[in-house]
């Protein structure tokens, strides 16, 4: 999908997705000292509102004008502050290092996204988190929603692999639970957590 077709998926009044920041991501993120953040494909600002109200200096990109905008209002709606940025992060060099860079359900073909992954480490500052959440390959036979073309799906193993020089910690398929028509099933996600060393 391309920056308008995403637009047109945000075009409406409500929030395409929740307002609450992803469940795992929060878990993760709160058990980080807040410090500089970066929020790679942020959409509609869930996440990185919800880092800022937490102490997060935030940067958040988008190439989706319209997303980036709901960002904004949902910022304001929880008096946050937030750098938002519309830029296609396959060209985007972030400014400066980070404590922390959020990848969440960024769909893209690897060959596309590797190199973000390469940018996005290289970004970190020593002792820095990258975190990766999207929809894994293994979804399409084992769980439910997500997108259904196996090339911007992940596998812990093609992500970890630009990762080269940090430390990952956590690479792993997590189980997500979805409400589908009133019934609890689960998504497959993949999880990685990577740290660049300090020193
Ligand atoms: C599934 S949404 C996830 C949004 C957000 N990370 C979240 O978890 O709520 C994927 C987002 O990635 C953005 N995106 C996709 N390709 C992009 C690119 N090349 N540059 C910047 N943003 C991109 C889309 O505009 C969309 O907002």
């Amino acid at each position: 999908m391309n920056a308008s077709d995403w637009d047109q998926r945000y075009a409406g009044q409500d929030f395409v997705w929740s307002v609450e920041p992803n469940r795992l991501l929060a878990d993760e993120v709160g058990r980080l000292r807040p410090g500089r953040a970066l929020d790679l494909g942020a959409g509609e600002g869930r996440n990185a509102v919800w880092m800022a109200t937490r102490g997060w200096q935030v940067t958040a990109v988008d190439f989706s004008p319209v997303g980036i905008e709901k960002g904004r209002r949902l910022a304001q709606e929880n008096a946050a502050t937030v750098e938002w940025i519309v830029a296609d992060v396959s060209g985007y060099r972030p400014a400066g290092s980070f404590d922390l860079v959020v990848v969440a359900y960024l769909q893209l073909p690897f060959s596309v996204l590797s190199p973000v992954l390469t940018r996005a480490a290289a970004a970190l500052a020593p002792g820095g988190t990258l975190l990766l959440v999207g929809h894994d390959r293994a979804n399409l036979r084992d769980g439910v929603g997500g997108p259904q073309d196996p090339a911007v799906l992940h596998t812990v193993d093609e992500v970890s692999g630009p990762l080269a020089g940090l430390d990952v910690q956590r690479a792993e398929q997590y189980r997500r639970p979805v409400e589908v028509d009133g019934v609890e099933r689960l998504a497959v996600d993949t999880v990685v957590r990577a740290v660049r060393p300090v020193g």
